[in-house]
This record gives C-alpha cells, sequence and structure tokens, in this order.
C-alpha cells in the first residue's frame, strides 16, 4: 500500500447531504505538502510578524520565521521599520541568531564582518576600498515587503505583494461586514497586558479550523459558554456575517468567572458593548474583539505537526500602567487556548491512521471550513 491509499475494507461511502469532507489525513503530516503550504501561502501573502510596540527604539529587532526564511524586522533610524532577509550577501551567513534584541546603529555579519545598516544598506566591509564597484544597495541585505496594521508588523515575502486591503482587510470586513466595525476598538492604541506563547503539537490548519468553529464549544468550554451563552448551542460567531455572540444576562465581563471587566474601550459602539467578536485572518492571525480588551494570536508554522502561537492580550494603556486587575480577563481564553491546543493535538494523533487517510467530515455548522479547506487546496494543489 502506498502512502495516502486507503486500507482494503474501509469503505468510504458517498456523503449525506448534511456532511461535507474534509482534508485528507496526510495534509496535516507530509512534509511535502507542509513545504509547499511554506512557499506557497506563507511566503506569499501577508503574514503578521511582530508588535510593532515591542520595537520601541531605533535598532530594536526581532528574527521571525516566515516560510523557509528567517527574516530581521528592524525599527530604522527614521522610526519605520524595516524588514529584510537574514542572510548576508557575502557568502551567505545568518547574521542575528538572537530571537530579539537591540543594536546601535548597524548589523555585522559574524563571519568576515560585512556590515549593514537599519536599512539593510551595505555599509562597510573589510578591505571595501579595493572593491569600489560595489554598489551599497545592490549588496544590501534583501528587503522584505513591510505594512504597519493594527499596531503589528506584517511581512510579505513575495517579490509583488497581494493587495493587504484585498487580503488581510478583506478577511476583517468579510466577517464583521464592514472595515470600519474593528475601528473603534483601536487596536494600534492598545497595549499589551499579557503574552502567553503555546508550543502546539499540531499542523496549523488543525488550529485554524478549530478556531473557526463552536461545535466543540459546549463540550470543551465551560468557561467559555457560561460566558456566551449561544456558544452552547455550537454555532460560532463566525458563521454568521457581523454577528458578535452576546454575553449571558448575569454576565458582567469576558472574565473566567463572568464578574466585571474593565472600562469599555471609548471607541466601541453600543451595538457592539456586550458582544464577542471573531475573526479569522488567513493564514495564521485570529483577532478576539470584546469590550474591554483585544486577544490577538499569531500562529508561527514550525513543522508538519507543530506550531508555535503568540497570544496577546491587550488593553486600554491606563489599564495596564495602573496595574489593574486583568488575571481574570485573561485567565478566561487561556482556558480557551489551552482546551482549543488540547483538541488539537488529539486530532493531530490520528492524522496518519488508516482511518482518516481520506479525511472526517464536517457537520452542518462546520460548513465554512470547507471554504478554508478550498482556499488551501487551490494554493498548494
Ligand atoms: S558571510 Fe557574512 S561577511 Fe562573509
Ligand atoms: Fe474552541
Amino acid at each position: 500500500m502506498t502512502t495516502g491509499e486507503i486500507a482494503p475494507g474501509i469503505a468510504s461511502p458517498a456523503l449525506p447531504a448534511s456532511l461535507r469532507g474534509t482534508l485528507p489525513g496526510r495534509y496535516y503530516t507530509d512534509p511535502t505538502i507542509f513545504a509547499a503550504e511554506q512557499a506557497l501561502i506563507f511566503e506569499t501573502g501577508w503574514f503578521c510578524a511582530v508588535l510593532a510596540a515591542d520595537l520601541p527604539t531605533a535598532g530594536a529587532f526581532e528574527t521571525v520565521q516566515i516560510g523557509r526564511e528567517s527574516v530581521i524586522v528592524a525599527r530604522g533610524r527614521d522610526g519605520g521599520v524595516n524588514a529584510y532577509l537574514n542572510v548576508c550577501r557575502h557568502r551567505g551567513a545568518r547574521i542575528c541568531t538572537e530571537d530579539k534584541g537591540s543594536v546601535r546603529r548597524s548589523f555585522q555579519c559574524p563571519y568576515h564582518a560585512w556590515t549593514y545598516g537599519l536599512d539593510g544598506k551595505l555599509i562597510s566591509a573589510p578591505n571595501i576600498g579595493e572593491m569600489p564597484d560595489i554598489d551599497r544597495v545592490e549588496y544590501g541585505l534583501h528587503r522584505v515587503h513591510v505594512r504597519e496594521w493594527l499596531g503589528y508588523v506584517w511581512l510579505c515575502l513575495a517579490e509583488e505583494p497581494p493587495s493587504f486591503e484585498d487580503t488581510v482587510i478583506g478577511d476583517v470586513t468579510a466577517r464583521l461586514g464592514s472595515p470600519d466595525a474593528i475601528v473603534g476598538y483601536q487596536v494600534a492604541d492598545l497595549k499589551l497586558g499579557r503574552r502567553i506563547s503555546y508550543d502546539v503539537k499540531a499542523n496549523w490548519k488543525q488550529i485554524v479550523e478549530n478556531f473557526m468553529e463552536c461545535y466543540h464549544c459546549g463540550t470543551i468550554h465551560p468557561e467559555l459558554t457560561e460566558v456566551l451563552p449561544e456558544f452552547a448551542n455550537g454555532l460560532a460567531a463566525q458563521y454568521f456575517v457581523g454577528h458578535g455572540a452576546e454575553f449571558g444576562e448575569d454576565v458582567a465581563g469576558f472574565t473566567v468567572d463572568g464578574s466585571a471587566g474593565l472600562e469599555r474601550i471609548p471607541g466601541v459602539g453600543d451595538d457592539q458593548d456586550r458582544r464577542y467578536y471573531a475573526i479569522t485572518v488567513r493564514p495564521q492571525v485570529f483577532i478576539n474583539l470584546v469590550p474591554d480588551h483585544v486577544v490577538f494570536h499569531r500562529m508561527f508554522p514550525l513543522t508538519a505537526d507543530r506550531t508555535l502561537v503568540l497570544c496577546d492580550w491587550l488593553y486600554l494603556p491606563d489599564v495596564v500602567d495602573s496595574g489593574a486587575d486583568i488575571d481574570r480577563s485573561v485567565e478566561l481564553f487561556h482556558r480557551v487556548n489551552q482546551q482549543d491546543f488540547d483538541a488539537c493535538e488529539r486530532c493531530q494523533l490520528s492524522m496518519d491512521s488508516r482511518s482518516y487517510a481520506r479525511g472526517g467530515v464536517l457537520v452542518p455548522s462546520e460548513h465554512h471550513i470547507g471554504e478554508f479547506h478550498d482556499w488551501v487546496a487551490r494554493r498548494v494543489g
């Protein structure tokens, strides 16, 4: 039997009308498919890489892995953010091996000391006087396209990036029904209150699919369904365009015990108050909006069966600076994350089983996940 063939004796009957098929199991484990996703999804579209506030001053940098590339993201002397491939133009040494740090005014390759400015331009090299024909821009670090939105630095490795408005903002608009609906949350002006990283032993698509549906909410999210009773019937907020799930009648805030939250973000309208909105920005961002804070997830796929998720809890700056108690609101989504990622890891264990060689099924409240599968399949074939 070759890989991917179904075992003899396991029948795959035509699906009844209420069910749709999923991707086959190998899409979650096969390194060849993962490599295709790296090249054709993560290296071609906009990737949310860094919280801009994590680069507070000129010379502050982070390195991020996008697809197969390591990228340096650095604050320039003009206050803007630059990004370039972490590959020396001399003989290819990796320039930065730290995840983050700060340099005074340049990056120097540790091998032969070629030195690059914060804009990536080649500034100096040993004996550069003997090479007067070298163009300092031409032999600078390869630049990556940069865009700042919602307080995050989004990067695109493609030579010709797709429209940011059509892809990233388009996903938010498709979910909320209007590009203006997110504006009132003033996400770019919020401040990081807490960050938790999760090393999830599951393929990145498991995590996207899980986030898109709420069929599981009644089973694994007792705290969340207390706060958002409509989730108990299995229809995620993401199922309806523009719909925010309403807090339960006796719930005061989006906290682990339903107790009062913090002051409402001033731009949040009355129609958005006491509601929870969830947005998937393909391929690697989830945004959760509630009246007093925003929970922002970035995923970094590491291998076919391992994904790093960074989750940021963002609040009004006054809330963070005053030391107000954010623990109860952090705890709610932290539990949701743990419950979700446990479920993703549980599914990942079965992806190579012969029982899942042709995939599983989506029930009606999950049918919209099929559009995500089509989106992936269109890109990787
Ligand atoms: S490889 Fe970087 S200076 Fe030689
Ligand atoms: Fe969940």
